[in-house]
């Protein structure tokens, strides 16, 4: 049904931000380092780029929540999959997280009700 519905949010020490596809660009979102709030394993505050993918169900007119909850989820697992192989070609180190308080990112990251923290993805440098 081509939804797009998953939004990439991008969290750096600079602050959140949400990547808009058709302007390839980075759109600010929260002024400050939300990056320990992504996760709940200490490498997530230190990582430069932690990813958070969120589903708009906005965008999921009348289907059933099953049908939602699983193509969302799906649509997630192809872009974090996307994201391991760019790290692959560049030499970064990645991991995507399930553990994520996901109500308390929510206020961090200002959600709407109907958006739902799906997955994160920490990238960063191999240790040496
Ligand atoms: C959907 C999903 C969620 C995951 N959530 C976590 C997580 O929250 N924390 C974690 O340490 N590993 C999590 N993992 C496992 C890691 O992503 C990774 O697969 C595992 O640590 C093995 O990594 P390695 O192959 O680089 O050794 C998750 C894996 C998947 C597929």
């Amino acid at each position: 049904m081509n939804w797009q519905e998953v939004d990439v949010y991008v969290a750096t020490a600079d602050g959140l931000y949400v990547y808009d596809a058709k302007g390839n660009k980075l759109d600010p979102v929260v002024a400050e380092d939300v990056r320990g709030a992504t996760g709940e394993q200490p490498f997530v505050k230190d990582a430069p780029v932690g990813l958070v993918y969120v589903a708009d169900f906005a965008k999921t007119g009348k289907s059933s929540a099953e049908d939602k909850s699983f193509y969302t989820a799906a649509d997630a697992g192809f872009i974090a999959q996307n994201v391991y192989l760019f790290c692959a070609s560049e030499g970064l180190a990645v991991v995507v997280r399930g553990s994520i308080d996901r109500a308390a990112l929510a206020k961090v990251m200002k959600l709407r009700p109907d958006q739902k923290i799906l997955l994160g993805q920490t990238v960063g440098y191999p240790k040496k």
